[in-house]
């Protein structure tokens, strides 16, 4: 059950069909050039995309604008020294700014950086500054059937053999990814946290927390972990957090705003606070509001209190694994169990007849579109081009937006899509951008 009431409205319409295979056909079979007003429901991510509370938007009409020593910024402070337990904030306009400003601290040429699995923009700033960034999942991770409860977990078998291979002395920093982005949201205990800040501990690394969806795995550990059975999100979130030396927060998850970030530094680490307070003056803006104004910033102390407010965090979870279960359900090949927030659907099973030079993932999103106006994205081959990893689509839930009754339409086209399966046929790119690994925003592709 929803665990506030709307009062505000945003009017979405669906499109004749005919109208929507002729905007996919102009957007070149990527769904990123749609118009948004084109979209009956729009799941391309979860990020800077959900309903601000009415105390947020209430906030935002206080938010203090000083260039120098805001009051916005000094309340973000104390949310993050409440809710994550960092008192060293340098703040970013959003989560990939607040990963420069670290991993240009901490990353140098020829390292090797050990993550659960990196997210894209994590990778590319691991790679910007000379380093090999490895992923290190546990085995379950790639089973989309295996019920493990912790699949988005590090794996130390991994990350040892690399550092038996690289030399501890280039591994100067492990990073852990809560929930596991790249490895379709899947949690990370609490007992696996602690394993890993004592494995970088032994090996005298840095121990990072990328902490944009801390308040869905807290959720998951009070759920799976017997040992946190009763306590509540926000004691766990403190717990799982307390063990890393900093942490890389995009607001636009669990801050529950639009946009905005930052960089929590442990208290005692001076000399990384100095260099990251340095770096984001240079990159981000003067470190009492980084890339952010001052509303941006009061919404965002808001916002993260409200993020491990139980009776949300729960429902929020919960929406997510309703579309999962109405898509099993309905005979859609899925990865389970659900994310913390997003349903990841294969297409490798669902139009097994398309190979995979032929994207059958970007197919299956394309056809969410022309079936439902439904927007999904791609993450496989088609954005990433150099992997063997299976063709999925993904389904990401915004925070506080859509209903059941969404939810079940887009269960709904789902499944029409996998009926008429045998209709459907591959694409080829004929355009894309230079950089390969940016293909999947900007490519136009069309019918083979
Ligand atoms: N780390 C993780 C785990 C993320 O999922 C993201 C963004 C970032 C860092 C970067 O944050 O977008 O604020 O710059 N993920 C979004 C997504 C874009 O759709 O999954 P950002």
């Amino acid at each position: 059950m929803r665990s506030y009431k709307t009062t505000m409205v945003d009017p979405v319409r669906l499109l004749p069909r005919e109208d929507r295979d002729a905007a996919l056909a102009d957007a070149g079979y990527n769904v990123f050039n749609l118009d948004s007003a084109d979209v009956f429901v729009d799941l391309l991510t979860d990020s800077g995309t959900g309903t601000m509370s009415n105390d947020q938007w209430a906030a935002m009409m206080q938010g203090d604008e000083a260039y120098a020593g805001g009051d916005s910024f000094a309340d973000l402070e104390a949310a993050v020294s409440d809710v994550m337990g960092f008192e060293n904030v340098v703040p970013a306009h959003q989560g990939r700014g607040a990963e420069n400003v670290l991993y240009g601290a901490l990353v140098s040429e020829g390292d090797t950086i050990l993550n659960n699995a990196h997210f894209d923009t994590t990778r590319a700033h691991v790679v910007a500054n000379g380093g090999d960034a490895v992923d290190c999942p546990v085995e379950a991770a790639t089973d989309m059937d295996s019920d493990d409860p912790f699949k988005g977990d590090f794996s130390l078998d991994r990350a040892r053999a690399v550092v038996d291979d690289v030399g501890a002395e280039n591994v100067p920093v492990v990073v852990l990814t809560i929930t596991n982005n790249s490895m379709a949201g899947q949690p990370v205990s609490v007992d696996n946290t602690r394993a890993v800040a004592e494995f970088a501990d032994d090996i005298d690394a840095t121990f990072v927390v990328d902490a944009c969806r801390f308040a869905e795995n807290a959720h998951f550990v009070q759920q799976r972990e017997p040992e946190f059975a009763d306590d509540s999100v926000a004691a766990i979130a403190r717990e799982q957090l307390s063990y890393a030396d900093a942490c890389v927060m995009s607001g636009k998850k669990d801050g529950l705003v639009n946009i905005g970030g930052f960089v929590g530094i442990r208290e005692g680490r001076d000399e990384l606070h100095e260099q990251c307070r340095q770096r984001g003056i240079l990159y981000e803006g003067f470190s009492t509001y980084g890339g952010m104004s001052g509303r941006d910033i009061a919404a965002f102390a808001v916002g993260l209190r409200e993020a491990v407010d139980p009776p949300y965090v729960a429902e929020r979870v919960e929406q997510v694994q309703r579309l999962c279960e109405a898509l099993a359900d309905r005979g859609v090949p899925v990865y389970q169990p659900a994310g913390g927030h997003a349903v990841y659907i294969d297409a490798n099973r669902a139009l097994d007849h398309i190979p995979r030079d032929q994207y059958p993932g970007q197919a299956f999103v394309c056809e969410l579109y022309r079936e439902g106006g439904v927007r999904g994205v791609e993450l496989g081959r088609f954005a990433f081009p150099d992997t063997d990893r299976r063709d999925l689509v993904r389904l990401a839930v915004p925070r506080r937006m859509y209903g059941p009754d969404h939810v079940e339409h887009v269960a709904d086209t789902a499944e029409a899509v996998c009926e008429r399966a045998d209709e459907i046929s591959g694409l080829e790119i004929v355009e894309e951008p230079e950089m390969e690994e940016l293909r999947h925003f900007s490519a136009e592709l069309r019918p083979v």
